[in-house]
């Protein structure tokens, strides 16, 4: 029986196709390649020195998706396909709206008829919106989301619930994603977004590398200790751990679980301006702008459920997710176009 992993040429998804591997589980992956490139398999392969098979497909095309449920063993599925630009959601609602969530009911339909009832999904935090309590534990109620990315994660948290609340065959784990930054220790695989970074440490890894002249930081008058925006950052091999470990839960009865996946410790856009220069002994150059909308000043989470219920705890510091963020972008200036 395999895995299928959506949206596995991704960020995300390739270093869990890694660790999934690693963790002798058999991966199927599908992906339509709108935020990826099928490079990253190669890389997969040869950090791994197996097969990875690729489906280039779109979750909205059913006939695509019976195709692969037809041929291969799919025994789970960890959902990571779906746009995530929270900025562009906001000029584009409807292709937001219409990729995530009918891509997500088209899949989770598909499953259903091929007896397939185990997900993991890739929610966020920021379906917290400003949360009501810091650190944010799991039973911090959901809030209202500043942009359709994040109402699309909030709805299909809520689709997926009432799914599994009707038909108990069902075994889902919703995953609540902190900040994930770093890449694989081999330096070849990692973040590659397309056009101007959104994201802090793509734009920092940028600015190092001498594609952006200088770090605009958003604001620094929150009330946080040196007034800039606090995040818990996650190293992306950590996230993909969780993954690993979340789908050992997914059994039989299991029922729904939601597990937030971050270190429980935040730091500003400073401090990781800071922690990026010391650990790699590069300038960053940045200037004060003003907030940027939608934005809150601190989140960062409790993540003692999932250490509790599944064994996981992040292991990687501060330090480690800057120079892992360098190693890939200093190795590869241009992403995966050489
Ligand atoms: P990513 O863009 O690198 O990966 C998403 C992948 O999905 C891409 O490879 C893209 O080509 C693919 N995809 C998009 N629409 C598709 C469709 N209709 N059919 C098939 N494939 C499709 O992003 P990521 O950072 O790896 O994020 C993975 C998941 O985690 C996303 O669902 C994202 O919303 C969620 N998430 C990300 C973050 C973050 O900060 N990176 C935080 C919280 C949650
Ligand atoms: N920031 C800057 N300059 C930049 C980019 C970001 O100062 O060029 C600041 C932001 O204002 C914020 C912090 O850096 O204070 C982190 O910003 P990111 O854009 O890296 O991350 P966000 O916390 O805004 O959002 C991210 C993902 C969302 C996800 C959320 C979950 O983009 O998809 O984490 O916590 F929902």
């Amino acid at each position: 029986m395999a895995i299928l992993v959506t949206g596995g040429a991704g960020y995300i998804g390739s270093h869990t196709v890694v660790e999934l591997q690693n963790a002798g589980y058999d991966v199927v992956v599908m992906d339509n390649l709108a935020n990826a490139s099928e490079k990253v398999l190669d890389r997969v392969e040869a950090i791994t020195g197996k097969k990875v098979p690729f489906y280039k497909a779109d979750i909205r095309d059913r006939e695509g998706l019976e195709e692969i449920f037809t041929k291969e063993k799919i025994d789970s599925v960890i959902h990571f396909a779906g746009l995530k630009a929270v900025g562009e959601s906001v000029q584009k609602p409807w292709e937001y709206y219409d990729n995530n969530i009918t891509g997500t009911l088209t899949l989770v339909d598909v499953m259903r008829k091929h007896n397939c009832k185990n997900i993991i999904f890739s929610s966020s935090a920021t379906v917290y919106g400003n949360p009501a309590f810091i650190p944010i534990t799991e039973e911090c109620p959901k809030g209202q989301c500043t942009n359709p990315y994040g109402w699309t994660k909030s709805m299909l948290e809520q689709v997926l619930t009432d799914i599994q609340y009707a038909d108990k065959e069902w075994n889902v784990v919703l995953l609540r994603y902190f900040n994930p930054i770093g890449a694989h220790k081999s330096g070849t695989i990692g973040e590659n977004p397309n056009g101007i970074p959104n994201n802090l440490m793509p734009y920092i890894t940028q600015v190092a590398v001498g594609r952006l002249p200088k770090l605009n930081v958003f604001g620094d008058d929150y009330d946080t200790p040196d007034g800039t925006g606090v995040r818990d950052y996650i190293h992306v091999v950590d996230l993909a751990l969780g993954h690993v470990k979340a789908l050992q839960k997914l059994e039989p009865g299991c029922g729904l679980s939601i597990y937030n996946l971050g270190t429980g410790v935040g730091y500003s856009v400073l401090d990781i301006v800071k922690n990026f220069e010391e650990a790699n002994g590069v300038k960053i150059p940045y200037e004060i702008q003003p907030r940027r909308a939608g934005d809150i000043a601190t989140c960062y989470s409790n993540a003692d459920k999932a250490e509790k219920e599944l064994g996981w705890k992040a292991q990687f510091g501060i330090r480690e997710m800057c120079e892992d963020s360098w190693r890939w972008q200093s190795n590869n200036p241009n992403g995966y176009d050489a």
